[in-house]
């Protein structure tokens, strides 16, 4: 047999090997990349550390609620219609749990309207018997209610007064769920059917057992 032949056949099947073996850590390689770059910019767009101040005074951040998921709206207290409504869509959620499922959601109310919505006034609004159990309300200079609305993409803006001194705030409504690290996870609009709520927070809970 001349030599070319022989080294031909002992190459070519090694070549092919190492063909199949390349083609498939590349493509075990790709879907990776592929995954972590979802998971990294669905970070990136909504949500993020805070520091804001609860209903007691104390200073918190999103560090404040580990280890349970966070259902989070932002809204205000002199709000007379939306606000009120959408935080009834989240008690009547939440009361469809089990006491071990309600154990692991915090609900927390974020104030766009920082100059009105005082420590002491969302310590009587948050205790309101028609919201959720252990509901938190979150306030915060004009500049830490920026920075966090900003991180959930929440836009807002005080709307036009009518002489009276009072105002209304035009604002987003929309209830995020966050996992126990602060990470996204979904939108709820504020006229979702609280039971399409409970199910979807009871899936997240059974898909990440505590
Ligand atoms: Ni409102």
């Amino acid at each position: 047999m001349p030599r070319p032949m022989l080294w031909l056949l002992i190459a070519a099947p090694t070549l092919v090997l190492i063909l199949v073996f390349t083609l498939l850590l590349s493509n075990g390689g790709d879907t990776r990349e592929r995954r972590a770059a979802v998971r990294t910019s669905g970070e990136a767009q909504i949500g993020g550390p805070f520091t804001l101040v609860d209903q007691t005074g104390a200073t918190v951040t999103q560090e404040t609620y580990a280890g349970k998921a966070m259902l989070i709206y932002f809204g205000y207290t002199y709000c007379p219609d939306v606000c009120p409504f959408s935080l009834q869509v989240m008690a009547a959620a939440l009361d469809q749990m089990d006491t071990d499922e309600r154990a692991r959601i915090q609900p927390i109310l974020i104030t766009v309207d920082s100059e009105r919505d005082t420590v002491e006034q969302m310590a009587s609004y948050v205790a309101s018997p028609a919201f959720p159990d252990g509901l938190v309300g979150l306030t915060g200079t004009e500049e830490q209610i920026a920075t966090v609305a900003r991180a959930y993409r929440v836009v807002y803006q005080r709307a036009e007064d009518d002489g009276s001194g009072d105002y209304l705030m035009d604002h987003s409504s929309i209830i995020y769920l966050m996992d126990d690290d602060g990470t996204f996870v979904d939108v709820f609009t504020s006229g979702v059917d609280p039971r399409d709520l409970a199910s979807r927070l009871q899936d997240f809970l059974e898909e990440n057992p505590g």
